[in-house]
């Protein structure tokens, strides 16, 4: 990901979520160097399609997916699973040992998503996104890298 993709960036994640990402925070995310991908669909368009993207931190032995998003009109087509497939590869290859994200709990489809890649829930941070009403908690997933 690059600051020309952010207009694209910016307009799915606010098609996406209820609470979006502002864009700012993606700048921040490419200031600190974290890793910042987009999956793009090759040769369909010009420029090439972005269906989405995902947002990892690595510090530490310890890797933080911190978005991960895919096109509406796209979802449940596989790309959602490409992108943590490839986030996994690229925490591997920093050497982390685990890999941390947090989940809203009726976020049914990111759910499977995860479990079926092995993460496993640590953990509640109470009252940690924003909703219609008040705050809800975000389950903790974790999942070991070590020894794959
Ligand atoms: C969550 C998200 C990234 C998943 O990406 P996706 O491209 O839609 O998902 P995929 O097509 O790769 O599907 C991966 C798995 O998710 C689950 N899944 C996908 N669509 C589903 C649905 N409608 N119902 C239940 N599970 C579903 C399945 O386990 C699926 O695996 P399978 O196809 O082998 O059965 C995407 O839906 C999205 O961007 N959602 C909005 C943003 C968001 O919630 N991000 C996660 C924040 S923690």
């Amino acid at each position: 990901m690059g600051r020309l993709d952010l207009d694209t960036v910016v307009k799915i994640e606010t098609e996406s979520y209820e609470f979006p990402w502002l864009r700012r925070t993606f700048d921040d995310c490419l200031t600190a160097s974290y890793e910042c991908w987009i999956g793009e669909l090759l040769g369909r368009e010009e420029p090439d399609e972005i269906m989405g993207y995902g947002i990892l931190h690595v510090s530490a032995n310890e890797a933080y997916l911190l978005n991960i998003c895919v096109k509406k009109q796209s979802q449940g087509c596989g790309f959602g699973r490409d992108i943590v497939d490839y986030l996994i590869d690229r925490a591997k290859a920093k050497r982390a040992k685990t890999m941390f994200l947090e989940v809203r709990p009726l976020n049914a489809v990111a759910r499977e998503l995860y479990d079926s890649v092995g993460f496993r829930q640590i953990g509640i941070r109470k009252g940690y996104y924003p909703a219609l009403e008040g705050r809800e908690d975000g389950l903790v997933l974790a999942l070991s890298l070590d020894g794959e």
